[in-house]
């Protein structure tokens, strides 16, 4: 009789920006409990992030988070088999509180140290969310610190096709959202906004869209959103905000969309998913969804809180490097500027 394979449980920890969470995934694609404690609340009154505060508001809370995590999981220390972590890229300070905390447990408990790549991470939310996902895909990688287009050629094996020039995406979303006064972060607010303007109230440069490449640039839309409110302030015009709000997300998504059609077209992959917090947004993912429906592709998204930061996808992307023997030695470092393709094969 053939022997049933013994269950992976993976702790996952991540921390590399504003959230610290703790999630228990078994073997990949099952989350046992995915425990997000954010601190955005905190952030909110500096207008983004604070780094110094996001590592004491860490440390504050992991031991909470961890036993949490535990309890909804119903399991104890004893039943992990490796502990999973992000060592980059994100805030330096905030990285290491996660990666001395993973160390630490994994000293302990002499279970193997699985290092992640946070972006890594985010893409394989997907897995999560869809069981039976397997790469090859196309991913588009859209959050706070990246705007990519990443050929899935394996578990764990990228390859970059092409990424933004200058701001991110989320970056974007962020900033003018700030310059219309809206709260951080400006994406959701700017989601909901927009829902109420006229997206075609005020032209704005579709940029890059037509470019032979699969590369992006935000900060030429962002300037010109600046320009739009500073020229209306020195000429007396008045405008709305959910139109301003409308108007940009559209120029982002016709962008995001039309690039990212074209990658999976030039590759003949029918499989793509969505990766980051700005997957999120509302409008993209039905505007994304009408496209690939048109070209016949298949679509993956995270559901919204696989999307933004938490360690199950941690823990997914965690699982895969376990099956492989990706472990770190105890002197593992945090990396905040550690890149994708430091990772791909
Ligand atoms: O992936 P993430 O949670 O953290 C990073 O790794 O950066 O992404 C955060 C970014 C922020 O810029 C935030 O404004 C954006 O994702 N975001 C959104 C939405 N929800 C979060 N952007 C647009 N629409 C949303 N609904
Ligand atoms: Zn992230």
């Amino acid at each position: 009789m053939e022997e049933k394979q013994k269950d992976i449980l993976i702790l996952a920890i991540e921390s590399s920006c504003d959230e610290t969470s703790i999630a228990i995934v078994k073997n990949g694609r099952e989350v046992l409990s995915n425990v997000i404690s954010s601190q955005i609340d905190t952030h909110r009154a500096f207008g983004g992030v604070v780094p110094e505060i996001a590592s004491r508001k860490h440390i504050e809370v992991i031991d909470i988070v961890l036993d949490e995590a535990l309890e909804q999981a119903n399991v104890t220390l004893k039943d992990i088999d490796a502990i999973a972590v992000t060592y980059g890229p994100g805030l330096v300070g905030a990285l290491l509180v996660g990666v001395s905390y993973a160390k630490s447990l994994a000293y302990t408990l002499k279970k193997p140290l699985i290092p992640v790549h946070h972006i890594e991470g985010h893409i394989y939310a997907n897995y999560i969310e869809d069981k039976e996902l397997k790469p090859p895909f196309i991913s588009l990688v859209i959050s706070g610190g990246h705007t990519h287009i990443v050929y899935v050629e394996d578990y764990g094996k990228f390859k970059i096709l092409g990424k933004t020039r200058d701001d991110a995406c989320g970056e974007a979303f962020d900033k003018v959202a700030r310059t219309i006064g809206l709260s951080y972060p400006g994406g959701p607010e700017i989601d909901k906004l927009a829902k109420l303007g006229d997206k075609y109230a005020i032209d704005l440069p579709r940029v890059m869209i037509d470019t032979n490449d699969y590369d992006f640039s935000f900060s030429g839309l962002k300037s010109a959103v600046l320009n739009f409110v500073n020229k209306s302030e020195m000429t007396n015009t008045s405008f709305k905000n959910e139109d301003l709000a409308a108007s940009f997300q559209q120029a982002v998504v016709d962008v995001l969309v039309s690039k990212t059609i074209k990658a999976c077209k030039e590759t003949n992959l029918k499989v793509l998913t969505l990766a980051g917090g700005v997957s999120a947004n509302s409008f993209l993912r039905e505007s994304m969804k009408n496209a690939c429906e048109k070209e016949n592709i298949k679509l993956c998204i995270p559901s919204l809180k696989l999307c933004t930061d938490n360690a199950a996808m941690i823990g997914c992307a965690g699982y895969y490097e376990y099956l492989k023997g990706n472990f770190a030695d105890l002197d593992l470092n945090a990396y905040p500027n550690l890149k994708l393709d430091n990772i791909a094969i």
